[in-house]
């Protein structure tokens, strides 16, 4: 018999560090998403808390010049994905004059084959790479499948780690 799932994970990670231990949200999955929107106040709290301590750390600790870049990935591409909806919350309580922030869309990359990175990495993952290359911080959020990241993430990174 399979667990109740309850856990949703937030991670911050800034230039490759993990900046704060990954939060696990406790919420109750209906009331998480309404419109696409997080609406728990618990996980908003957390996941404030973790947005002070990023600005705080950029301010610290880097010397990024102008607007401080981001990236968010998620680790679910339906379109009610509460990991999702936690993503373009925390990016929400940037300010927009010291951060940009776009949501990677990788929904058409095929599957990694070693057969077609032969015959040419595809259009798709070079492009995938440079949006990640030219980000400051990363910001994921991912469900937890079978104790593990989901496969569409592992794909993706599978993928733009051989460009
Ligand atoms: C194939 C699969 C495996 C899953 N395995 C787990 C698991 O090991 N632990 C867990 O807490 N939830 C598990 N779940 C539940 C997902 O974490 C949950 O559906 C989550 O809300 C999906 O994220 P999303 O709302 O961003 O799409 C699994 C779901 C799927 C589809």
């Amino acid at each position: 018999m399979r667990a109740t799932y309850e856990l949703r994970k937030m991670m911050v990670y800034f230039n490759g560090e993990v900046l704060n231990k990954e939060i696990h949200i406790p919420v109750n999955y209906e009331k998480f998403v309404t419109e696409l929107k997080l609406t728990d106040v618990e996980a908003q709290k957390a996941i404030g808390n973790q947005m002070t301590a990023f600005q705080d750390y950029i301010k610290m600790y880097t010397k990024v010049s102008g607007r401080v870049k981001i990236v968010g990935i998620s680790g679910s591409l339906r379109k009610m994905s509460t990991n999702t909806a936690a993503i373009k919350f925390a990016a929400s309580l940037l300010p927009k004059d010291r951060f940009s922030f776009e949501l990677l869309d990788y929904s058409d990359l095929s599957m990694y084959n070693g057969d077609d990175e032969a015959m040419s990495v595809p259009a798709n993952v070079r492009k995938l790479h440079a949006q990640i290359l030219g980000a400051d911080a990363i910001i994921f959020g991912c469900p937890e499948y079978n104790y593990s990241v989901s496969g569409v993430l592992k794909n993706m990174i599978d993928w733009v780690s051989r460009v």
